[in-house]
């Protein structure tokens, strides 16, 4: 920590992808309440990797959420994991040694923060995880190689939830740096949930629309299903893929509109495979671009069914109760399933078992579930132990 004059904190915050700008934006907010009425204040530099460059993807979320424009962009971009993290340390480390920064904060699992926690740690800077913890035990999963590597590395580990927190403890982590503080994307659902209420899905639809002959301005609550499909085990193999749009194509769309929120890496491998005409051909097929943030909280909201494998979204519809089918074999997010209390239950890709639940899902009611500490207050906590770490090292 700088002891100038003012003690200020100067924090690094690396987000990179469409995740981790929900979660970042409260924390701005809470750095800012924070430099209101404490005697120490933080200086929050967002660093912004460039994984996600679609306006859509990332801009809109900057713009929709009030979160500042980025102090400094990488513009990393697309490619191959080695790729991505690879430029993404290269750009970081120049940034860190310019700024020296006292921390820097990684949030999620995307690749920006496995370079972001590597680069720190290289750098000795300190290093807080936010959402740290969750473990799906799938090490083919990208994501679960960059939790592992950025809790590993962490100072501070912040903890959504306490299955979380005995994961880190079984790893062996000192219990000194795990806090329990609740899930950070939880304030960003409960500040903007007024806001997504305004909204209706037949408008959503039509500001979203990429073609075909659907029809969404007969979307009412209750009258749609909605989907979205992103993983590499779900769109990346042609059989997997095909078998899924055959089954929502053919089967689904018969007994409830569905609502497809359409993925770049889903779009380009449909194309890719020649399955998107026909699922353009399909009255009761709605298929959309990206959507904005208060515009899938809304959606979310008015769904009767989620078809998903994002694990946001099995969060937010456990805060919302919209039964949800969970397409992977796995979860690294336990909390949300139906077994803890909550929505969610784990389909995996194979249509007989999807099948069977998306039937008995249709019939049940909302359920809203809010875990413990669940509560919209989460970046508040973690902005106060970053502070109190700081002032006992002073
Ligand atoms: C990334 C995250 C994943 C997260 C997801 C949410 C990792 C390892 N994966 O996966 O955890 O759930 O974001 O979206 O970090 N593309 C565009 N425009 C963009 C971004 C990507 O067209 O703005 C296309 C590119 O062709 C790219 C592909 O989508 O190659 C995949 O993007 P990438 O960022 O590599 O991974 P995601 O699948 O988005």
């Amino acid at each position: 920590m700088k002891t100038n004059k003012q003690t200020i904190i100067k924090i690094l915050t690396v987000v990179g992808a469409r995740p981790n700008f929900m979660k970042i934006a409260p924390f701005v907010r809470a750095v800012k309440k924070f430099n209101e009425s404490a005697k120490v204040k933080i200086k929050n530099i967002i660093v912004h990797t460039g994984q996600h460059y679609d306006i859509r993807m990332s801009d809109n979320f900057f713009k929709d959420l009030k979160i500042p424009k980025a102090d400094i962009h990488l513009g990393v971009g697309s490619g191959t994991h080695a790729e991505q993290v690879g430029r993404t340390m290269i750009e970081l480390e120049k940034v860190v040694k310019k700024v020296k920064p006292d921390w820097i904060v990684v949030v999620g699992d995307v690749n920006a923060i496995c370079a972001g926690a590597i680069v720190a740690k290289k750098e000795h800077i300190k290093l807080a995880h936010i959402e740290a913890g969750l473990r799906s035990g799938d090490m083919s999963m990208p994501e679960e190689v960059n939790r592992v590597i950025a809790d590993r590395l962490s100072d501070l580990m912040f903890a959504p939830d306490r299955i979380s927190c005995l994961n880190l403890e079984n790893e062996g982590v000192n219990k000194n740096k795990i806090f329990f503080v609740g899930n950070i994307m939880v304030d960003c659902l409960e500040n903007e949930r007024k806001k997504a209420l305004k909204l209706s899905a037949d408008q959503i639809a039509k500001r979203n629309f990429f073609g075909g002959i659907g029809e969404y301005e007969y979307l009412k609550q209750n009258s749609f299903a909605l989907l979205t499909l992103h993983r590499p085990s779900n769109v990346d193999d042609k059989k997997i893929i095909k078998s899924l749009v055959d089954y929502f194509n053919d089967e689904v769309t018969k007994l409830i509109d569905l609502i497809w929120i359409m993925h770049p890496r889903t779009l380009k491998n449909l194309e890719k495979y020649d399955l998107i005409g026909k699922l353009k051909k399909n009255k009761r097929m709605v298929l959309l671009h990206p959507v904005g943030y208060h515009e899938m909280l809304k959606l979310n909201m008015d769904a009767r069914v989620i078809l998903t494998d994002s694990g946001g979204l099995q969060e937010e519809s456990t805060v919302l109760g919209t039964p949800c089918l969970t397409l992977r074999d796995n979860t690294e997010r336990p909390v949300t399933l139906k077994s803890n209390g909550a929505v969610s239950v784990l389909t995996g890709n194979k249509i007989s078992r999807i099948r069977k639940e998306f039937k008995q899902a249709l019939v049940l009611e909302k359920h809203p579930f809010l875990p413990e500490l669940w509560d919209g207050r989460t970046a508040e906590r973690i902005v106060r132990v970053i502070a109190d770490y700081e002032m006992h090292l002073k």
